[in-house]
């Protein structure tokens, strides 16, 4: 069954993203429930893409479970029947595609890692041979590995807007020096255990995003983490320097929309039922070859 969006009257509905629904349960609670909501180009598409949510939280929970001698994590269930009891009824809809999570107040910006220089990066690179106040060689390729990641924060925009790369000494004045080198030393360390792990399986993590929270003084691993949604992964197996490198699991989506010539604006097309079945496969094939395992769905 796909769930393209979830509709729990019996609390309240704090933020519908391009992705997530998110429910406060308590004062101290929230839950998060990753649909199978699809977005391309930063527009949602009006048709799921069956069990996408299950494969990203699930692979949300496979990286923070990894990380957690590194950072404790918010996540408090995962199971339904462990959630309170109004929730219970929603079981066919939350199962597997859900976390009940601690509330944190989460760090006003997104702590991003690159290992390769590709997107805004690229394009900051490109202008000013830098990313984030970070001086970086000459002459470097699109895509190319960097000789060191790179710890390259950005602000968390308003709805609607995008994110801005900031320089650390930005991100220093937003939470304190101390707080910046913190969450650096902790981002670098994520990274570098997921990318050395995902080369393993052929995969290369190009970059990704991380938010951390405090609860009670306390730093938090919150959020999504490692998904193909806050991350680039590249299959290893053709990477090339010196152009664009096809994602791995929504490339073939892209592409079709790109073949039917669509705009990038709103309204987005319907998927036809083969587009979404194959979309579908590349996911499940994704968390497959990250974690080893068949997604039972
Ligand atoms: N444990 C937590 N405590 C408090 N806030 C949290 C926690 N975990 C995640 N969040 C917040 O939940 C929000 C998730 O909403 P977001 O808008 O990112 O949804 P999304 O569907 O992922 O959309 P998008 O694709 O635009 O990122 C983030 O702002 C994040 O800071
Ligand atoms: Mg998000």
């Amino acid at each position: 069954m796909a769930v393209f969006e979830t509709d729990i009257t019996e609390y309240p509905l704090v933020s519908r993203g391009k992705v997530r629904d998110i429910y406060d349960i308590d004062e101290n609670t929230l839950l998060l429930v990753t649909t199978d909501r699809i977005s391309a180009f930063d527009v949602v598409m009006p048709d799921p893409i069956a069990d996408k949510g299950k494969v990203l939280n699930q692979i949300t929970l496979f990286w923070m479970d990894m990380m957690k001698d590194l950072v404790p994590n918010h996540i408090i269930a995962t199971d339904v029947d462990d959630y309170p009891d109004p929730l219970r009824k929603y079981k066919n809809q939350l199962q597997d595609r859900s976390v009940l999570a601690r509330k944190a107040k989460p760090l006003p910006i997104e702590c991003i890692v690159r290992g390769f220089i590709t997107g805004s990066g690229w394009s900051d690179y490109l202008k000013t041979g830098e990313v984030c106040g970070h001086k970086l060689p000459e002459g470097l390729k699109e895509s190319e590995m960097l000789e060191k990641p790179l710890f390259t924060p950005s602000t968390k925009a308003e709805l609607g807007l995008h994110d801005e790369n900031i320089t650390l000494s930005a991100a220093a004045d937003l939470i304190g020096e101390e707080m910046m080198r913190r969450v650096e030393d902790l981002a670098l360390s994520i990274y570098t255990r997921a990318r050395d792990y995902a080369k393993k399986r052929g995969i290369l993590i190009a970059d990704t995003k991380f938010e951390f929270g405090i609860i009670d003084d306390e730093l938090i691993f919150i959020d999504e983490a490692l998904t193909p949604d806050s991350s680039r992964f590249w299959p290893e197996e053709g990477f090339e320097p010196g152009k664009s490198q096809p994602s791995f699991d929504k490339q073939y989506f892209r592409d079709w929309l790109i073949e039917i010539g669509f705009n990038k604006q709103p309204p987005a097309p319907h998927i036809p039922a083969d587009i979404a079945e194959r979309t579908r496969a590349k996911y499940l094939e994704a968390y497959k070859l990250l974690t080893g395992d068949d997604l039972k769905v």
